[in-house]
Formats: structure tokens, C-alpha cells, sequence
């Protein structure tokens, strides 16, 4: 399995990806508007026959209030079902955010999860150290609530 960074044409394979994979999709205008602007901080990973198999899709965070630094979201990821547990979340969450730290200058990473998503708790709190800054409410469109979440990014890690 390679990760590596996404390009234009791999974003018919990141769609259906997502599709299989959350409830939480996007217009393939959304998709290319990530492309366009942040075109170093999504990756996929793909099989040994140039499947896609996985992506994160992220972005800089744009809507920055006064005195807030520059940081980076992650819009979604995921991982088809088959090639789960073998650390590719993992490496694709930690090329985006080494990318976000030294092409943006990002001093922390946000992203929303359910909290009902166990294996992507466990990713984001475990394995990756992030924290929950918050709840927020009735999140998702079915109602259930959002784990609003953070990992700092430090400058000499
Ligand atoms: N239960 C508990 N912990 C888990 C699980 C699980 N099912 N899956 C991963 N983890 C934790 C473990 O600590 C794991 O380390 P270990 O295997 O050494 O124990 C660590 O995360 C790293 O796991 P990876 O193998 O890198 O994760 P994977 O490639 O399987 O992908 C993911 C995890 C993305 C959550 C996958 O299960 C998935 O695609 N789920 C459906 C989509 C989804 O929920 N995406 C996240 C939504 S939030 C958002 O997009 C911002």
C-alpha cells in the first residue's frame, strides 16, 4: 500500500471512497475546491493496482477570527473497510499534518468526529494524541452530536 499525495484525477476515487465509508459526503465541487487551494494537504493510499483505498481531505482553516493563528481541518477521512488496522489512517493523518505545520505554518489541527465513532476516537485520542475542545450538538444531520476536536502542532516535533 503507498500513501502519497492526492491529484485531480484521483478524486472520482476519493468520492467513492467516502461514499462507502460515512454518511458525511461532499459535491465533487467540494472536492476540487480542496484541490485547487490546498493541493499539498490531502493524500490517498492506494493498492498495488492504483486503487484508491483510503484519502484524508483537508484544508486551512479560512474564516479566522481576530488574533487566531493559521490552522489546519480535516474535512474527512477514511479507510474501505478491507484495508483497515494496517496504520494507514495513521500515516495519512501524519503527512497532512506535517504539511499543515510546514507549508502553512498551522499551530494546531481541528476536526469533528461523532461520538459514537469508536475506531476513529481511538485513532485521534490515542494514537494521535488529539484532545476534545468541546461538544458540539445535534452535529451531524442525523441529529447525533460532534466531538469538536484538537492536536497541537509544535514547531521542533
Ligand atoms: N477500534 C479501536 N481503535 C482503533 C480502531 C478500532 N476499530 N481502528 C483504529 N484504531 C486506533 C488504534 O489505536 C490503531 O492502532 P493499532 O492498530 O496499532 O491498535 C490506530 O487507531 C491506527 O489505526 P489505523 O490502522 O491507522 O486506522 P485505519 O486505517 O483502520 O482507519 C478509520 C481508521 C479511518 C477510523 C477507519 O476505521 C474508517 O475509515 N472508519 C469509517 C470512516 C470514519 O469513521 N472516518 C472518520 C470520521 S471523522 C472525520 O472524517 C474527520
Amino acid at each position: 500500500m503507498n500513501v502519497r499525495p492526492m491529484r485531480v484525477d484521483d478524486l472520482m476515487g476519493m468520492q467513492a471512497c467516502n461514499l462507502q465509508n460515512l454518511p458525511e459526503n461532499y459535491t465533487m465541487r467540494y472536492y476540487l475546491y480542496h484541490a485547487m487551494t490546498w493541493p499539498s494537504l490531502s493524500y490517498v493510499a492506494e493498492d498495488y493496482k492504483g486503487r484508491i483505498v483510503g484519502y484524508i481531505l483537508a484544508k486551512m482553516e479560512e474564516d479566522l477570527k481576530e488574533g487566531e493563528e493559521p490552522h489546519g481541518h480535516v474535512t474527512s477521512l477514511s479507510v474501505l473497510r478491507s484495508y483497515r488496522r494496517l496504520g494507514l489512517a495513521k500515516k495519512l493523518m501524519v503527512q497532512s499534518q506535517e504539511a499543515m505545520k510546514n507549508m502553512y505554518n498551522a499551530s494546531y489541527i481541528s476536526l469533528h468526529v461523532r461520538k459514537s465513532n469508536r475506531a476513529a476516537l481511538g485513532l485521534y485520542k490515542d494514537t494521535l494524541g488529539f484532545s476534545v475542545k468541546g461538544v458540539e450538538k445535534a452535529y451531524y444531520a442525523d441529529g447525533e452530536d460532534a466531538y469538536a476536536m484538537h492536536l497541537p502542532l509544535r514547531k521542533d516535533s
